[in-house]
């Protein structure tokens, strides 16, 4: 069995030989042209079908969204834009298409918003458009595994279900397998946690940073990529409540390292993705310069999608410290004449997606790497800088994204972590086995978190997260 992809790829040997393929009907035109598609690639192959060959029946059942198994002779096609075509000889109806129903779903072959192709998350799959961003997305994640094996990472997984609060946010969803009617109680009216499955209050988890340091204090360097949950009532277009995070961790590295590492990181995924998906990636710059024609000129991207993939990976990132962000901010016009949302008044503001955009489409216009930002508004695990105010901190932003990667130099030194953690109220006793790898051989450690849909979003030219995921969970949506 041979998917589309490998057939179109590999035609010459395959000419005038019967083959067997299968997939979904796009287009039937004329009673004579399939156009058929079976989401390996974004190109559909064409079947000539002669009628008169064929029971009345089966050409009848020949609609769009069903699925056939054809059997045909490859010729060379005089038709324009494809090498091939099939002339069938063999049609078998695998899947009827109920089609009054069919009419109500984005299976219909006409334009639909993207908002109605969401809530038919189980069918867009099945367009143009899903199967190019989905196909990217699986091409991303393997980059990113060949990016770390080359270099020598090891590939850890950290839990899911787990009883630390890594980034000490508190945007945490609980895990229990209490009957909710009947929570048990202690005598002062609190849960009482240690009847609960794990004997202890557990949550999903927001990071798996915390457990991927420890096993870097042995393995040296290693990188988890899993699920990850937020509470986050935010409901944006960057925001998932579940979203996977790629998290490397490198004993013996410091912030500059770390930097280096995400940059390096960032350009190898983005150049695979270049040179391995180059069909979809023509498909998504051709509808992302569709979508640019729509908007007032003012507000057009500069450079055409592929363009802008390309120039990141020639440029070095902007190095900026959060204290040089925060002059440019001061002194911007959007600050003076409060065109921000939340003005800048003075160093320590936490800066908002309006800042961290204006700082990477207007003042640097390419991707920055912010670095050294104040503790308060870090967490805790952040390595204290000599001038006691900043931490080793890195967030990098990314044009028309903002933040897509966000780490640290980690704080090895015992006496300093434990009183960063009273200071920010993160409990020593619950993170008593992190404390221990800084009790014995702890080294200089760095390391960082990307959002996967974030880069997906870079990637694809797509503008709302729920779009790069294939089900998205979101404030009051979880549907599928
Ligand atoms: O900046 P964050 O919160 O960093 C951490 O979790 C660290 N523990 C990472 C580390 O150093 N190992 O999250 C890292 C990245 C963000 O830059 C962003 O790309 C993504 O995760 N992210 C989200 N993506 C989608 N939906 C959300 N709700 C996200 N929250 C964070
Ligand atoms: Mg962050």
């Amino acid at each position: 069995k041979k998917t589309i992809k490998e057939i179109l790829g590999d035609y010459k040997k395959l000419l005038h030989h019967d083959i067997t393929i299968q997939g979904w009907v796009r287009a039937f035109r004329s009673n004579r042209f399939i156009a058929l598609n079976d989401g390996s690639t974004i190109n559909n192959i064409q079947i000539v079908v002669d009628f008169e060959n064929f029971d009345e029946e089966i050409i009848k059942n020949i609609k769009t969204a069903s699925s056939l198994k054809i059997t045909g002779e490859v010729v060379e096609s005089e038709g324009k834009g494809q090498d091939i075509e099939i002339i069938a000889k063999k049609i078998t109806i695998l899947g009827d298409n109920f089609s009054e129903e069919m009419e109500k779903t984005v299976l219909q072959p006409k334009k639909h918003s993207l908002e109605v192709l969401r809530e038919q998350a189980h069918l867009r799959f099945r367009t143009n458009l899903f199967g190019a961003v989905f196909r990217v997305r699986s091409a991303v994640s393997f980059a990113i595994h060949q990016f770390f094996n080359q270099n020598h990472f090891f590939y850890m997984n950290t839990p899911i279900i787990t009883g630390a609060d890594a980034e000490g946010a508190g945007e945490m969803f609980g895990v229990t397998n209490f009957d909710l009617n009947q929570i048990p109680r202690d005598e002062n009216g609190d849960i009482d946690f240690a009847q609960d499955f794990f004997g202890k209050k557990t949550n999903l988890t927001v990071s798996g940073q915390l457990e991927a340091e420890t096993a870097a204090m042995g393995l040296g360097r290693v990188y988890t990529f899993g699920p990850t949950f937020r509470a986050e009532n935010s409901n944006t277009t960057r925001h998932l409540a579940e979203f996977w995070m790629v998290e490397p961790e490198v004993a013996f590295n410091n912030l500059e390292d770390n930097i280096d590492l995400a940059e390096n990181f960032l350009k190898y995924v983005i150049g695979y993705v270049l040179e391995n998906c180059k069909d979809d990636l023509k498909f998504l710059d051709q509808r992302f310069a569709e979508e640019q024609k729509q908007k007032p000129e003012k507000d057009r991207a500069k450079e055409g999608l592929i363009e802008k993939l390309e120039n990141v990976i020639k440029k070095r990132f902007m190095r900026v410290s959060y204290s040089e962000a925060i002059e440019i901010l001061l002194n911007s016009k959007e600050n003076k004449k409060g065109k921000f949302q939340f003005p800048i008044e003075e160093w320590g503001a936490d800066l908002q997606s309006e800042h961290e955009r204006y700082l990477v489409e207007k003042h640097f216009e390419s991707p920055v790497v912010l670095f050294d930002y104040p503790k308060e508004i870090k967490a805790f695990y952040m390595r204290l800088n000599e001038d006691g105010k900043t931490v080793a901190a890195m967030d990098v932003l990314f044009p028309g994204i903002g933040e897509i990667i966000g780490g640290s130099q980690r704080e090895e030194r015992l006496d300093v972590l434990k009183t960063k953690m009273q200071e920010m109220h993160v409990d020593e006793h619950e993170l008593w086995w992190y404390l221990d790898t800084r009790k014995f051989g702890s080294v200089p450690h760095a390391g960082f978190g990307l959002g996967l849909e974030r880069l997906i979003l870079f990637v694809t030219g797509m503008t709302n997260i729920r779009d790069v995921i294939p089900f998205p969970r979101t404030p009051k949506n979880a549907e599928f």
